[in-house]
C-alpha cells in the first residue's frame, strides 16, 4: 500500500490531522494499535480553547460541539475556601467550550468515515523505516500477517508511549521533564455539576477540581499521593474529601452519586525537541505532556496539527516546503508557553510535600494577586482561553 502521509495513532491528533489533510485532497492512512471501541472508551479532559473550536469547525466537525458543548465565559478559583471568579470575556474578550475529548474523537471518527478516509485498527508491531531517505515506509502486522505502507512522510501521533518518538536517535533528541510528586484521582458521575462553571480549588488538604461534561454528567478530581491506589478510594471517601476541599459556598449544592469511572493519573510536564527528524513529524502527546491543571493537552495537539496541516497544504499545493521546515520551531514556541502556564497553575494550586512555610505563603499570595489584579487575571485568561496560533 502507498499513501502520501502515514499517520501513526488514531487519537485526537491523528484523526484531526487526517481529517484536515483529506479535506485538502492529501491522501493519508491512519494506523492505530487499538480498536475503535477502545479509543472511544478513554476518558480525557474537556475544555477547548476558542482556537481549537475554530479549527474543529474548519475541519467539518463542529456541528455537534456547537449544539451540545457549553460555552464558558469564566471559571472560579478558590484558595482555602475563598472563592472568586475569573471572567475570561471581560479580561481578554475570549471564552472556552466545555465539550469532552471523547466526543471530539467520536465526531472525528464519523467525519473520517463520511470522507472515506482510511483508518486501520489493530495494527500491531508498527515500525518506521528509512525516515532520513526520500522513501520512508512503515511496517506493521494485522493478526500476525506482515504489512507494508510506503509514504512521503510519517506523522507520529501515537501518544506518549508510542513508537515514533523513540525512533529519533538519542543523540538527536533532547528531552525536558518534570514529574510532580502527586496524581489526580478523578471520577465521573451522572449528577448535575456543582456550579455552572469549573471550580479550581487550592486547599491545605490538596487541590480539587469540579468540572463537567454536560448538564447531567460531572467530572471531579482531587490531588492524591502517588502511593494511593484507586481501590483505596470508595465513592463515599472521595465525596467526603472533595467536600472538604471545595469552597463551602459551592458544596451546599453538591449532588453526589455513584461513580461511573474512577482513575488516578500522574502529573508530568515533558517536551521533546526537535519535533521533526528527516521525514518524521511528532504531533501531540508523542512530543509533549502537560499536567492537566491548565486544560492544555488536547489544545496543544490541535495547534501542532494546525501548523503541520498548513505545512503539508503548502507543500502539496504549491511545492513550498517552508511550513514543513519550520514546523518544529513554530510548534515548540507555542508549546513552551503552554508548558509554562500549566506548570505555574499546577505549582500555585497543589500541595507539595517538600514545600516549606515560605513557599506555602507564596502560593497563597499568588492566588491573592489573581484575585485582586486585573493584569494578573488578564494573563491567566489569555493563556487559559488559548494563545493565538
Ligand atoms: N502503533 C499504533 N498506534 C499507537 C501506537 C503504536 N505503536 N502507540 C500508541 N498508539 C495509539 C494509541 O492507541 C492512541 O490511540 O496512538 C494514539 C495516541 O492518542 P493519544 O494518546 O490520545 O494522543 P494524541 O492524539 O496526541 O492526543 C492528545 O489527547 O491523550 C490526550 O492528554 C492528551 O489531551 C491530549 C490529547
Ligand atoms: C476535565 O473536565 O476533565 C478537566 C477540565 C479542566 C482541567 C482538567 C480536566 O484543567
Amino acid at each position: 500500500m502507498r499513501t502520501k502521509v502515514a499517520i501513526i495513532g488514531a487519537g485526537p491528533s491523528g484523526l484531526l490531522l487526517s481529517q484536515l489533510l483529506n479535506l485538502a485532497g492529501i491522501e493519508t492512512v491512519v494506523l492505530e494499535r487499538k480498536s475503535r471501541d477502545y479509543v472511544l472508551s478513554r476518558i480525557r479532559a474537556g475544555v477547548l480553547e476558542w482556537t481549537t473550536v475554530q479549527l474543529l469547525r474548519a475541519a467539518g466537525v463542529g456541528d455537534r460541539m456547537d449544539r451540545e458543548g457549553m460555552v464558558h465565559d469564566g471559571c472560579y478559583l478558590s484558595s482555602n475556601n475563598n472563592m472568586f471568579r475569573v471572567d475570561f470575556h471581560e479580561a481578554c474578550g475570549k471564552q472556552v467550550m466545555v465539550y469532552g475529548q471523547t466526543e471530539v474523537t467520536r465526531d472525528l471518527y464519523d467525519a473520517q468515515e463520511a470522507l472515506g478516509a482510511t483508518v486501520i485498527h489493530d495494527a500491531e508491531d508498527v515500525a518506521l523505516h528509512d525516515l532520513e531517505s526520500d522513501a520512508p515506509w512503515v511496517s506493521y502486522t494485522i493478526g500476525g500477517v506482515p504489512q507494508r505502507l510506503d509514504c512521503d512522510y510519517v506523522a507520529g501521533c501515537d501518544g506518549f508511549h508510542g513508537v515514533s518518538r523513540p525512533t529519533i536517535p538519542e543523540g538527536v533528541r533532547r528531552e525536558y521533564e518534570k514529574v510532580y510528586p502527586f496524581g489526580w484521582l478523578g471520577i465521573l458521575s451522572r449528577t448535575p455539576p456543582v456550579a455552572e462553571e469549573l471550580i479550581y480549588a487550592a486547599h491545605d488538604r490538596g487541590f480539587a477540581l469540579a468540572s463537567m461534561r454536560n448538564p447531567m454528567l460531572s467530572r471531579y478530581y482531587i490531588q492524591v499521593p502517588l502511593t494511593d491506589r484507586v481501590e483505596d478510594w470508595s465513592d463515599e471517601a472521595f465525596w467526603a474529601e472533595l467536600k472538604l476541599r471545595l469552597p463551602e459556598e459551592a458544596c451546599k449544592s453538591l449532588i453526589t452519586g455513584p461513580s461511573i469511572e474512577k482513575s488516578i493519573a500522574p502529573l508530568r510536564s515533558f517536551v521533546t525537541e526537535p519535533m521533526r527528524w528527516g521525514r518524521l513529524f511528532l504531533v501531540g502527546d508523542a512530543a509533549h505532556i502537560v499536567p492537566p491543571t491548565g486544560a492544555k493537552g488536547l489544545n496543544l495537539a490541535a495547534s501542532d496539527v494546525f501548523y503541520l496541516s498548513q505545512g503539508f497544504k503548502d507543500f502539496y499545493g504549491a511545492g513550498d516546503a517552508a511550513g514543513l521546515e519550520g514546523y518544529s520551531q513554530k510548534a515548540l514556541a507555542r508549546i513552551w508557553k503552554a508548558m509554562r502556564f500549566s506548570w505555574s497553575m499546577t505549582t500555585m494550586m497543589h500541595r507539595f510535600p517538600e514545600h516549606n512555610a515560605y513557599e506555602r505563603r507564596m502560593q497563597d499570595t499568588e492566588m491573592a494577586v489573581l484575585e485582586t489584579s486585573d493584569t494578573a487575571r488578564k494573563w491567566m485568561a489569555e493563556n487559559y482561553t488559548g494563545l493565538p496560533y
